[in-house]
């Protein structure tokens, strides 16, 4: 069943919203980072649709972004969370977003375009690839999401998300990148962020990870996928690989990309991006 139809009676928005509400516990700082994304996006985009992958894209917070800012999208969300993929096929499903050369939705401006193909594919292993609907893309876009992976598997993947971009074309990453010169620095920043974020948890301002999770399992026709995303994610996440800023740079360059640096920093978190 599609995500519309299993979701029919889901306040999808509303998940979108406490989503981001739960992420930006952990990132007060999110949009930025998905506007920095989303600059290096427009700065090097040609004059056609923007062909974006929204890697490990969870809900498709990135491509919900990208849609809001640029005329025309034909973007892949994949992920292996089949409930996360349930909320942002529902989302996506609305025909201003299923259709090729549909205009936006009703309050949006005219003459935008929209296309969002929702896949189901494991990073973990290089045949990820064969889920997607194309193989030429304008950006690769991932966030918060490859420290999941062993550090083997993540120097693989930059070298197959290669392979996907056009030339001239970028992949950006933003996750937990610590400043290798800043050791002491950096878990001072981490404490600090802590204690506000169990405030704003102590005072009902945001719905921890857990908590969020608990919520998703309230309701009927998400429960069933819940507990099979607990199935695959056990431990809550896969690994917890967070490497130095200098790992990614070098991990980039021996992939291949013509260059490789910092998009954006904040604190201990960090955007790496590489050019094709
Ligand atoms: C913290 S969420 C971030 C989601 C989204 N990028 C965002 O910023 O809202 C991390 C995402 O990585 C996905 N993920 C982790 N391991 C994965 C894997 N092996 N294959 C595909 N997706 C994976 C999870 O399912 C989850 O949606």
């Amino acid at each position: 069943m599609s995500g519309l139809g299993r979701l029919a009676a889901v306040d999808v928005a509303a998940l979108q919203e406490s989503w981001d509400r739960q992420q930006e516990g952990y990132m007060p700082d999110r949009e930025e980072r998905f506007g920095a994304m989303l600059d290096a996006v427009a700065a090097t985009a040609g004059p056609g649709p923007v062909r974006l992958l929204d890697l490990a894209g969870g809900t498709g917070s990135i491509t919900l972004r990208a849609l809001r800012r640029f005329p025309a999208v034909e973007a892949t969300v994949l992920d292996l969370d089949p409930a996360l993929l349930a909320i942002a096929e529902a989302t996506f499903a609305e025909p201003s977003h299923a259709e090729p050369s549909h205009a936006g939705p009703s309050d949006a401006e005219p003459g935008r375009t929209g296309r969002v193909a929702v896949v189901a594919a494991d990073l973990s292993a290089a045949g990820w690839v064969d889920a997607l609907p194309r193989r030429e893309y304008d950006a690769v876009l991932t966030a918060t999401a490859l420290h999941w992976l062993p550090g083997e598997r993540v120097s693989g993947l930059y070298g197959e998300i290669r392979q996907l971009l056009r030339p001239g074309g970028i992949f950006v990453n933003v996750d937990h990148i610590p400043d290798d010169g800043l050791p002491t620095l950096t878990k001072q920043l981490l404490a600090a962020e802590e204690t506000v974020r169990n405030a704003r948890y102590a005072a009902g301002a945001a719905l921890s990870w857990a908590r969020w999770w608990e919520h998703l399992a309230t309701i009927e026709e998400l429960a069933p996928l819940v507990a099979r995303r607990h199935e695959i994610y056990p431990t809550g996440h896969a690994a917890e690989f967070t490497p130095s800023l200098a790992w990614h740079v070098d991990a980039l360059r021996a992939a291949g990309y013509s260059e490789a640096g910092v998009l954006w920093r904040g604190g201990p978190d960090a955007a790496v991006a590489g050019v094709r």
